[in-house]
């Protein structure tokens, strides 16, 4: 299967990206049907064939994958392919039960290191570039995805991993990276190492970051941006429909990350009734693959929330939808007195205080019978008299207030006091019983 290159006059084009989508959708309904238990039962239930695929929009009248179809054939039920064909095995840990298992044959783990690779082009990296992963090595898919892809464009990899962060400041002074990729917590993390050892961070070789795994802000990207004299784009992805590089943003409008679509099919969806919505409404995140093997899978319901826009990139991708930011997961999504929160709003408030620093954790509890909230967050290291944090809580439960219509019990804390993130950061803790 070509990576790159579609049919009907190429993929740069809607009809033609129209056309390839179809043909692999068909290819991807029919080995999923012949191969797979739980799909072939899922259809049956709904009477429906793979035959009865015949354009795009009847994909909606399939049946939807969750989660817990997966975990319901762990470990290795929703494989259609026979172990000899597998290479790699992944699993995402999950909070709670049993992992999520996700298979590969040669074949899936080129396409996804062909997608890494553009996204690592779409943000600016070429040939040659040194390129240091602090995403963590292992069953998580950040670091071996992010490795595979910067190793298909020809870049030298440094495959530092998440942790020890004393030495991730040693590799990138000393190694001279242009491109790290991290999640952007982490980055926070490797930011203070570096104030710590009074290196100044904007004298690295960094020029470009590729940041994703867990929700961030354009607050959060200018921080970084500022803090690193570098880039920041933004990389989306999941385990379970392949890992980072399902969808990369472009260093030129730094727009939300373009979908690739030659690869993923998107809807987003009503999480309530399960509709499809236009373009440019807010939903639930639904992925397709379109060419996957050993592990075809169909709409998987994300639990992301965002919106479809149009495309920005030029050539061969310029058909290809963005998505927005994610500003959120179903599951990180807290009901305060009747209104929806989620951490990214109140990251972004966290911004506008500039006494403030971004490292923050919000404390649910439920003393009567309404969930309340807390925000523990850090102030700045030049901002630690008392005063100042005073002032500082009044204004971010004031904004708080206003911007979200919740209220919510602030506490400024000294530099140091919230735990930090070495990997994705863990922005709720849930201390109701
Ligand atoms: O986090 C894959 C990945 C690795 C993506 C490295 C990007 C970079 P999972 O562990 O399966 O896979 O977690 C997937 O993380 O459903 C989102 O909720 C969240 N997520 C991933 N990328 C972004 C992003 C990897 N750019 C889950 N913005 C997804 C917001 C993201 N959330």
């Amino acid at each position: 299967m070509h990576v790159r290159g579609g049919e009907q006059g190429g993929m740069g084009t809607q009809d033609g990206l129209r056309a390839l989508q179809l043909a692999r959708l068909q290819t991807t309904v029919a080995r999923a049907y012949a191969h797979n238990a739980h799909y072939r039962k899922a259809f049956d239930a709904l009477g429906i064939k793979p035959e009865d695929i015949q354009t795009l929009e009847d994909l909606a009248s399939l049946p939807f994958t969750a989660k817990a179809d997966l975990r319901a054939n762990y470990p290795f039920g929703f494989f259609c392919e026979p172990m000899d064909n597998i290479v790699r095995i992944h699993a995402s840990s999950g909070t709670t039960g049993k992992p999520t298992v996700v298979g590969y044959t040669r074949q899936d783990i080129e396409i996804w290191a062909a997608l890494v690779k553009r996204s690592i082009e779409v943000a600016g990296g070429r040939p040659g570039m040194k390129v240091h992963v602090a995403y963590g090595y292992g069953l998580f898919t950040g670091g071996l995805g992010a490795h595979y892809g910067a190793e298909a464009l020809g870049c030298a990899v440094i495959p530092m991993s998440g942790g020890q962060t004393e030495k991730q400041v040693q590799l990138i002074m000393d190694f001279e990276p242009d491109i790290i990729m991290v999640t952007p917590s982490y980055m926070l993390t490797i930011l203070d190492e570096f104030r710590r050892q009074n290196i100044d961070p904007r004298k690295t070789s960094l020029k470009i970051g590729i940041f994703g795994a867990e929700p961030w802000t354009d607050a959060m990207r200018t921080e970084i941006e500022t803090a690193f004299g570098i880039d920041a784009v933004d990389i989306y992805g999941l385990s379970e429909v392949m890992g980072p590089g399902v969808a990369s943003e472009g260093a030129a409008h730094k727009d939300g990350p373009t979908i690739w679509e030659d690869h993923f099919y998107p809807e987003i969806i009503d999480p309530v009734t399960g509709a499809v919505l236009p373009d440019g409404e807010v939903g639930e995140l639904v992925f397709t693959s379109l060419s996957k093997q050993a592990m075809p899978i169909i709409r998987y319901r994300t639990r992301d929330l965002t919106k479809l826009l149009p495309g920005t990139l030029d050539g061969e991708l310029a058909a290809m939808r963005r998505m927005g930011r994610i500003f959120g997961r179903s599951d990180d999504m807290m009901i305060i007195r009747g209104v929806n929160v989620f951490p990214t709003q109140i990251e972004e408030l966290i911004f506008r205080c500039p006494a403030l620093a971004p490292h923050f954790v919000i404390e649910l509890t439920r003393p009567e019978r309404m969930d309340e909230m807390k925000i523990l967050v850090e102030t700045r290291a030049d901002a630690t008299q008392d005063n100042v944090m005073q002032e500082s809580q009044t204004i971010l439960a004031g904004l708080v207030k206003a911007m979200i219509g919740v209220t919510a019990a602030v506490e400024v804390v000294m530099p140091g006091s919230i735990a930090r993130s070495i990997g994705k950061v863990q922005r709720i803790r849930d201390l109701r019983k």
